[in-house]
C-alpha cells in the first residue's frame, strides 16, 4: 500500500525500489524483499531499444505491468505514466492513470513539478495514489538540453524544491528525485513528510531506485550514478557461447535430455515408415 512508504519514512526505514518489466524480474525483486517495483517508461530504452522514453505508449506500460503483476509481488507496484498520457488534460490523466489501477497497479508515477500539480490533484481526487518525479525528467530531455545534472545553481535548485513541496501539497505519497545535486535532495527530504526516492541524487534521501538492467550489469552504458551488483551481460554471453559450441560439436542434447520410443513401438514405426515412405536406415537402428 502506498501509505506504507510514509510509515517507513516515519520509522526511519530506508526504502529500496527497482524497475521491473517482466514476470521473472518481478519475481526476483519480490524474492529479494525489494520494497517497491516501478514499471518504468525506461522500458522504452532498456527493453525496446528506443533512443529515449518519448515513444513509449500507455499500452506498452500496460503490457509490462501485466507481466509484473502476474508474479503477484508483495511489494508496491507503481506504473509509470508515459509521455503525453497525462499532460493534455486532467480528465485524460485520470482516465489513463485509472486504467493502470484497473489492471492492478497500486499507484502511478508521473514526471514534472509545478506544471503538473493540477493533474496530480485530479488523480488524488479520483482516488489514484501518485508518486511524483522531479529533478531530471527524462521525458523533458529535449527542453532540458539533454540528460544533465539538475540543481547545480540556486534558481534551478529552488525550482526543484518548490516543485517537490507543491507535489506533496497536491497529495503525492512519495517523490522520485532524479540526477540532482545531493544537497537539494537532502533539503527536500528534510522538508517533506512523504518519502523521497532518489536516483543519482545522493545518499540523504528516504530511499533509492535503480533501473534493474543497470544494477544487474546488463546495460553496457549505464548512467554514472548506477552501481553494478552483477555482470549479467558477461554471464549471459558466456552461457550462449557454451550453448553454441555444444550444438556445433553435437554434445547438446545428450543422454537425459532426449527420449526414445520403446523397442516394440520403434520396430512398428520403422516398418510403417519404410512401407509408406521407403526411408533408409535411421541413427537409432
Ligand atoms: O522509468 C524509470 O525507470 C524511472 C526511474 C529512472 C525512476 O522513471
Amino acid at each position: 500500500m502506498p501509505y506504507d512508504f510514509i510509515k517507513k519514512k516515519k520509522a526511519g526505514e530506508k526504502i529500496a525500489m527497482v524497475t521491473a518489466y517482466s514476470y521473472y524480474e518481478a519475481l526476483f525483486a519480490d524474492l529479494a524483499g525489494i520494497d517497491g517495483i516501478l514499471v518504468g517508461d525506461s522500458l522504452g530504452m532498456v527493453v525496446m531499444g528506443y533512443k529515449s522514453t518519448l515513444p513509449v505508449t500507455l499500452n506498452e506500460i500496460a503490457h509490462h505491468l501485466k507481466a509484473v503483476l502476474n508474479a503477484k509481488p508483495k511489494s508496491l507496484v507503481v506504473a509509470d505514466m508515459p509521455f503525453l498520457s497525462y499532460e493534455v488534460s486532467k480528465s485524460e490523466a485520470v482516465r489513463n492513470a485509472g486504467k493502470m489501477l484497473k489492471l492492478g497497479a497500486d499507484a502511478v508515477k508521473l514526471e514534472g513539478g509545478l506544471e503538473v500539480v493540477d493533474k496530480v490533484e485530479a488523480l488524488i481526487k479520483a482516488g489514484i495514489p501518485v508518486m511524483g518525479h522531479v529533478g531530471l525528467n527524462p521525458q523533458r530531455y529535449l527542453e532540458l538540453g539533454g540528460y544533465k545534472l539538475r540543481g547545480k545553481k540556486v534558481d534551478d535548485a529552488l525550482e526543484i524544491v518548490e516543485s517537490a513541496k507543491a507535489l506533496e501539497e497536491a497529495g503525492a505519497f512519495s517523490i522520485v528525485i532524479e540526477y540532482t545535486t545531493a544537497q537539494v535532495a537532502e533539503e527536500i527530504t528534510k522538508l517533506l513528510k512523504i518519502p523521497t526516492i532518489c536516483i543519482g541524487a545522493g545518499p540523504w534521501c528516504d530511499g533509492q531506485i535503480l533501473v534493474i538492467y543497470d544494477l544487474l550489469g546488463v546495460n553496457p552504458e549505464p548512467p554514472p550514478f548506477a552501481r553494478r551488483y552483477s555482470n549479467l551481460s558477461e554471464v549471459v554471453v558466456n552461457a550462449l557461447k557454451k550453448y553454441l559450441d555444444d550444438v556445433k560439436k553435437g554434445s547438446f542434447p545428450s543422454e537425459g535430455e532426449f527420449w526414445l520410443m520403446d523397442e516394440n513401438e520403434l520396430k512398428k514405426f520403422k516398418e510403417v515408415i519404410s512401407r509408406k515412405l521407403g526411408s533408409g536406415e535411421s541413427k537409432t537402428s
